[in-house]
């Protein structure tokens, strides 16, 4: 695990947006584009304002698609929806065209909405094989990560696909890429912070453990984390 730790949340998300700067950058002079997961949340909040402002001009934001690493089950008009806090922080502020990012339609049950998201993700990498540039990833406090909770049958897909999954304490439905789509990224990074998360990132570094208890575990151990000292401090 790649750990990077800042003395505040602002430093760490600074030093994030810094990175997918240079990611984007690479990524459009190598393909053309930069296919970029967000995450949900409220972790990234001041990353996406950042990205929106401080770092506007330091993108080509004409060659991006935006993608989300996992969408609560809720109408996209829904506080919850993760579409509609990416859309406020970040895409509403960028010179963009609505082909540029991959909403999920929650309008359709759950798991037609994960096949079709799906879908629209194969047709625009024109494979089936989708390599992402760059995931975003938060963690809760469970040490889920997108919408990989502990004990959820999305825990044991294999393939690299996005998925419906009924999450039992939440008592609702998600949308998530599953692990493997996630690795199978050219980049992935998380941005964790505050202490409540300490147990859960100690879990996580820990050499052994059960990823069906802690399911950041199933991430890449060579992800990029992007961390605060509290959460840091308190491992
Ligand atoms: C979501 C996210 C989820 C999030 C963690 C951390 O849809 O909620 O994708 O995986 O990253 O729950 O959330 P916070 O950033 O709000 O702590």
């Amino acid at each position: 695990m790649n750990i990077y730790t800042f003395a505040t949340p602002y430093e760490a998300a600074e030093a994030l947006a810094q990175k997918i700067v240079a990611v984007a950058e690479k990524s459009i002079v190598l393909r053309n584009r930069f296919n970029f997961v967000l995450t949900g949340g409220s972790s990234p909040k001041d990353l996406y304002e950042l990205l929106a402002t401080k770092y506007r001009t330091a993108i080509n934001w004409q060659k991006v698609y935006f993608f989300f690493g996992d969408e609560r089950y809720v109408p996209a008009s829904d506080a919850d929806y993760n579409g509609l806090m990416a859309q406020k922080t970040l895409l509403s502020h960028l010179d963009i065209l609505p082909g540029q990012v991959f909403f999920v339609n929650t309008h359709l049950s759950p798991e037609v909405a994960a096949a079709d998201y799906f879908e629209r993700i194969k047709t625009h990498f024109d494979t089936p094989n989708v390599v992402f540039d760059m995931v975003l990833l938060g963690m809760g406090n469970d040490a889920h990560t997108a919408s990989l909770f502990p004990q959820t049958t999305i825990l044991d897909t294999s393939a690299a696909t996005v998925e419906a999954v009924y999450v039992a304490k939440l008592e609702s439905w998600r949308i998530s890429l599953t692990a493997k789509l996630i690795n199978n990224a050219r980049e992935v990074a998380f941005l964790v912070f505050g202490s409540g998360k300490a147990e859960a990132l100690r879990h996580i570094m820990a050499e052994n453990g059960n990823a069906h208890d802690y399911p950041s575990r199933l991430i890449r151990r060579d992800a990029d984390w992007y961390v605060d000292e509290d959460v840091k401090r308190s491992t």
